[in-house]
């Protein structure tokens, strides 16, 4: 349908190609056939018992505005991280995705560049699109997917304003080297942010695995982002946060909505950050999961990438669409992930003990159908 240019913005339009993952609520399966969400990377334990009774605290006041700002939590933050970096550092966001979205707004106009590393998380090309950037996609090099730091540089324009990466990444569940990351930001020209995403941390567990945090304290022009919708628990709560140096962060806060903290959000976040047995508990489910899946995806024959984070890809011999509904058929939700440039791939979330039993149970019946 054709509209008008005057009133309607062509940027904002035909660009909304991020879809995010189905719902229970898309799914009917025969009566008594157990549903296991296995396609939005969700905490297979549930949100911290703390966080609850936070929120529990705070609803009979729902009918009162929140904090005007989010200081209180920029502190708790603060001090989360152990007072190396302060206030200013911080900013809190209505979910992961919502962080990006000011990114774009706040360092992307018309003609400006992006580069981002396919296989990579959708709605860092659909914000940037939004804005009118140019996005570059220097792929992630096969066969494990490691970044390609010197194609990177080499697309470096005058008008490349950010490059992102994904550590854990997203769909891969491939990490990026410190060696690596260090190498990239040493050479960023200075018309240039590293957006850092790094909301799969907590599963990380390799060596050379780095947070943002030492280049934040270095100065150099990286912001991290962060969510509390995975290790957390706290997906429909929608909140995350971000940090960088304050330059960078005092910038952003001009993008902030007055009154845009959730209080629910808020309290359940902050209490969700003191919760370390939570998070212990939730990394060492994943891990003892992953560790029993392995082995099915080996006795398959399975192409799949070991993961430093809460799911795994696999690349099915059929394709995704037919592997996402020979698995519904267990009940058991998966993601393909053609649109986050892995085609042919399907993402699936590591889930509690009694997913992992239904999925090793399924996989070799699913794959045996293959043959
Ligand atoms: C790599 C990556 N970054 C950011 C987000 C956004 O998190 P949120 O759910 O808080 O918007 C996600 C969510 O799936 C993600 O996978």
């Amino acid at each position: 349908m054709k509209t008008n240019p005057v009133l309607f913005n062509p940027l904002l339009q035909g660009n909304a190609s991020y879809k995010g993952g189905k719902t229970v609520h898309d799914i009917s399966l025969p009566d008594g056939m157990e549903l296991y969400k296995l396609s939005s990377n969700e905490n297979p334990i549930g949100p911290s018992p703390k966080a609850i009774k936070a929120l529990e605290k705070v609803l009979p006041n729902l009918h009162i505005y929140p904090d005007r700002t989010d200081i209180r939590f920029r502190e708790k933050l603060s001090a989360f991280y152990g007072k190396t970096m302060g206030v200013d550092h911080f900013l809190c966001s209505n979910s992961g995705v919502a962080l990006l979205e000011m990114i774009s707004r706040a360092f992307l106009r018309e003609g400006n560049e992006i580069i981002i590393s396919n296989p990579a998380f959708g709605p860092y090309e659909m914000f940037a699109l939004k804005q009118g950037a140019k996005v570059i996609d220097i792929p992630l090099l096969a066969p494990d997917f490691s970044l390609d730091v010197d194609g990177i540089l080499d697309v470096i324009t005058e008008q490349t304003r950010l490059i992102y990466i994904t550590n854990p990444n997203n769909p891969t569940g491939t990490y990026i080297p410190q060696d690596d990351i260090d190498y990239l930001i040493e050479h960023l020209p200075d018309h240039v942010i590293l957006i850092y995403d790094e909301v799969y941390f907590h599963f990380a567990d390799a060596e050379d695995f780095s947070l943002a945090i030492p280049y934040v304290l270095a100065d150099k022009n990286v912001i991290a982002v962060n969510s509390f919708a995975k290790s957390y628990g706290l997906a429909g709560l929608r909140m995350g946060y971000g940090y960088g140096k304050p330059e960078l962060m005092n910038y952003l806060r001009n993008i902030q909505r007055p009154f845009f903290i959730n209080i629910a959000g808020m309290e359940a976040a902050m209490a969700a950050l003191d919760d370390k047995e939570h998070i212990s508990a939730t990394v060492s489910m994943v891990q003892s999961q992953k560790e029993r899946i392995y082995p099915c995806l080996e006795e398959i024959g399975a192409e799949y990438w070991r993961s430093q984070s809460n799911f795994i890809l696999i690349k099915p011999p059929v394709s995704e669409a037919q592997f996402e509904q020979d698995m519904l058929q267990h009940g058991l939700m998966v993601r393909p992930v053609a649109n986050f440039g892995a085609p042919g791939c399907v993402r699936i979330s590591i889930g509690n003990e009694a997913a992992t039993t239904s999925l090793i149970k399924a996989l070799p019946q699913v794959y045996a159908a293959y043959k």
